[in-house]
């Protein structure tokens, strides 16, 4: 029998206790339960013989077998974790941060103690990709991972999509609904979803990459309008953390952006506050695991799943996972069709202004699509660049950004590959 001790009993720990004590499970019991200032955390549906304590050097000192680290943050999450492992314990972690921060660390520390970390919720919560990765499609070379990894980001861009709802009323929906933060800036300009990425990049690439050095770019630049527009190229947009492994095998191309993506690939079929995780093989080619990527019970079934795992392989049965090399470095920029939005004071000789800069910058004009129905006080059009680097792209829409007749900032975005396709 393996003896668990939940540490932190919040949203998810809760679930995870739910499912503990009315589920039946001949291998795992339950038996301490820590979190800071315990007494009001107590509940009556846990069995009378748990222990509840607010102090972790007793779960330490504890015969529980796995410690379930649930409080969150780097601090002090990361350094209980390691004083686990320490203490002959195996760990499972719904923790992103301590994962993408310290996760390799961490797995040779366990791998020397010959014991389990296991983190299936710390991405996409309810879906079992790290699983699916990590056993599934071991027998494959994985050449890219990237998803739609942050429920609160596209439960706005679909709803902006289905419903023409600005930005600000998307976020304050997702707000209501708890989907998002009281502060949602990680969720809407991407770091939330990067330490997500710096995971699937460690577990599917097998490239630790540095997670700082992961290029950004918000969402809150979109508008309803860049959907219409999306849709008559046969796309829409989505919150994209991409991460491939390069040609040379040592550097990984990262960011974590929005992105016009085809409405036939798999990034795009994912609605509401749902994830998708992809990768592509070098001998299997493209796969896809989708479903919720947050929630309390969701994301308490990948932690038990995990726990599970654990009471199957035996206390010394664990699986080494083989240190990861550190990537060369991460690149930033990529090459790609982009689009590119204005929204204009119209007037004579914008159109072409526009296109003497991109033309000096070598880049080539592919269409200009307006919609009708714009006033010429406030017209948006659009124009779609073939297949450039997205530096180019970047210093050419900085300059364009300096004419007089912008009414709002101009806004690129990559128009990603369709799936199966490297770009
Ligand atoms: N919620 C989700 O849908 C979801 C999905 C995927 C992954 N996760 C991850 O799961 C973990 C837990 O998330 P959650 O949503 O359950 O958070 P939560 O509801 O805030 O729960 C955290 C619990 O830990 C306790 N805690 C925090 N710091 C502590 C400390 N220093 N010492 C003792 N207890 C402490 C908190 O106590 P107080 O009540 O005193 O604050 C709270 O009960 C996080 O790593 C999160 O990223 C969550």
């Amino acid at each position: 029998l393996l003896k668990v001790a939940l540490v932190g009993f919040g949203t998810v720990g809760q679930s995870v206790a739910r499912i503990l004590c009315t589920r039946t499970s001949a291998g795992l019991a339950l038996t301490h339960i820590a979190n800071r200032r315990v007494e009001r955390k107590r509940v009556d549906w846990v069995p009378a013989d748990v222990v509840w304590t607010d102090d972790f050097e007793r779960v330490v000192s504890s015969d529980a077998d796995v410690v379930v680290e649930l409080i969150g943050g780097v601090d002090p999450a990361a350094g209980w974790i390691r004083r686990a492992l320490e203490a002959g314990k195996s760990v499972v972690t719904a923790n992103k941060q301590v994962i993408a921060q310290c996760g390799d660390g961490l797995l040779a520390l366990a791998g020397e103690r010959r014991r389990h970390l296991l983190f299936e919720a710390a991405v996409a919560g309810g879906i079992p990709a790290i699983r699916g990765l990590r056993e599934g499609l071991a027998g494959d070379r994985l050449v890219r991972v990237e998803g739609v990894l942050n429920g609160t980001c596209n439960y706005i861009l679909t709803r902006m999509a289905d419903a023409q709802v600005s930005f600000s009323a998307g976020l304050a929906e997702a707000q209501k609904l708890g989907y998002a933060e009281a502060d949602p800036s990680a969720d809407l300009d991407g770091a939330d979803a990067r330490a997500k990425l710096a995971i699937l990049s460690l577990v599917g690439l097998r490239r630790r990459i540095d997670v700082e050095a992961v290029p950004l770019a918000s969402i809150r630049a979109i508008d309803p309008i860049d959907f219409a527009y999306a849709r008559r190229l046969g796309c829409t947009i989505r919150q994209v953390a991409r991460a491939e492994l390069l040609a040379d095998e040592r550097r990984v191309l990262a960011f974590v952006r929005p992105a016009l993506v085809p409405l036939s690939s798999n990034l795009a079929r994912i609605e509401g506050n749902q994830n998708v995780v992809v990768v592509e093989g070098a001998f299997g080619g493209e796969a896809s695991f989708s479903g919720a990527g947050a929630g309390g019970g969701p994301t308490a079934v990948s932690v038990v799943s995990d726990l599970e795992a654990i009471a199957r392989a035996g206390a010394d049965g664990h699986a080494g996972w083989p240190a990861a090399p550190a990537a060369d470095g991460v690149e930033r920029e990529f090459e790609a069709p982009h689009y590119a939005r204005f929204i204009v004071a119209d007037r004579p000789g914008i159109i072409a202004s526009v296109a003497e800069v991109f033309s000096r910058h070598g880049v080539n004009v592919d269409a200009v699509l307006q919609e009708p129905g714009w006033s010429k006080a406030e017209l948006p059009f659009v124009v779609t660049l073939e297949r450039c680097s997205s530096a180019v792209v970047n210093e050419a829409l900085a300059e364009i950004g300096s004419f007089d007749f912008h009414v709002r900032r101009p806004v690129w975005v990559p128009i990603l590959a369709s799936e199966g396709g490297r770009s």
